[in-house]
């Protein structure tokens, strides 16, 4: 088989995907006329030409005005089993989904909601795809700690369905440290935690969040490469780095593709995951990332699918079913 078929075809693992990152414009329009809301864009097609970004805060102020068509539970439902339905044509057997409940709160969207949306399709997409998958709630970093001790304390009758929680939103001007006490609460709860670190903003932010936030894993992460300390710390910790390839181009992190430093990361020995952040935004899903990974440096087969053998390590799941998912790459890889 050819390496395309390859990439394809080889069992993935995703472990950095915003599940309001997955809404397609043809899924927005659809939404906003069912619920009766106006968008500033003519059509499906004018909204993918308004996908020009050129930082991080330029994807953010789009995408969280796209999330206002998220009203009803059916919608979150539609949403998330929309995703599920990629992950089956890009073999994804297993998705830690994040979600973000202060962009859905702050509009009058009641927590349950948009959980109980979510955590339905998750259900289904078990049931009916085979796919596993986790939940992890985020707070909004350009939000107050306040804001954040919130929506924490809505999540604690959903603990049954919310495996951890993160960090996302403007990396700049909004540290961890900033969320010190309300991870620390998070913990007490029994939450695993994660936080998007070193994506635009200094190696402070790496060393911070391991350090104040106790990560189990930080998402992006790519700016490590600045420090030579931080990167054999995080080599030797095995410290996962869930890295999003297209998210990175697209948002100016790297120029290009080849300028991208996943593969040099992962030849030095870290635990680095490849992942699709907002497939709906950056221009593609699991395998549209691998793809481009590997048309911009020279990837063995091995190599591609050690990303998968790592995210499988990385994940919050049980060791028993990490037993499953290695068996169902190993099976792959043998016949390949
Ligand atoms: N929210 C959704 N995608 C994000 C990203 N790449 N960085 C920070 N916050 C986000
Ligand atoms: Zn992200």
């Amino acid at each position: 088989m050819n390496q395309a078929t390859f990439i394809r075809q080889l069992p993935k693992v995703e472990l950095h995907l915003h599940i309001e990152g997955t809404l397609e414009p043809e899924m927005m329009f659809q939404l906003a006329q069912r619920n009766q809301i106006d968008l500033p864009f003519a059509s499906p097609q004018e909204v993918k030409a308004a996908y020009e970004f050129t930082n991080l805060q330029s994807f953010l102020d789009i995408y969280y005005q796209g999330a206002n068509v998220l009203i009803e539970e059916q919608d979150f439902y539609d949403l998330t089993w929309a995703y599920l339905l990629k992950c089956q044509q890009d073999n994804v057997i297993h998705t830690e989904i994040f979600f973000d409940p202060q962009t859905h709160t702050a509009r009058g969207i009641h927590f349950d909601t948009v959980i109980a949306g979510i955590d339905r399709a998750m259900k289904d997409g078990l049931e009916q795809l085979g796919i596993t998958s986790r939940i992890i709630m985020c707070f909004l970093r350009h939000l107050d700690e306040e804001s954040a001790f919130e929506v924490l304390e809505m999540a604690l009758p959903h603990k049954d369905k919310i495996i951890g929680v993160g960090l996302d939103s403007s990396e700049l001007g909004h540290p961890p440290e900033k969320f010190e006490r309300v991870f620390s609460k998070a913990r007490d709860e029994g939450f695993i935690t994660v936080a998007h670190a070193g994506e635009e903003g200094p190696v402070s932010n790496i060393y911070n969040s391991l350090e104040l936030l106790n990560v189990s894993r930080i998402d992006h992460g790519v700016r490590c490469a600045d420090d030579e300390q931080l990167v054999a710390l995080l080599a030797e910790s095995k410290m996962p780095l869930t890295v999003c390839p297209l998210s990175n181009t697209k948002l100016k992190v790297f120029d290009e593709m080849r300028d991208h430093n996943i593969v040099e990361l992962l030849r030095r020995g870290l635990c680095v995951t490849i992942n699709s952040d907002d497939p709906a935004y950056f221009g593609g899903y699991m395998t549209d990332n691998f793809r481009a990974v590997a048309e911009s440096h020279a990837l063995s087969r091995e190599e591609l699918a050690l990303f998968t053998c790592n995210a499988i390590d990385a994940s919050f799941i049980s060791e028993a079913e990490k037993c499953v998912l290695r068996e169902k790459l190993d099976d792959f890889v043998a016949t390949a």
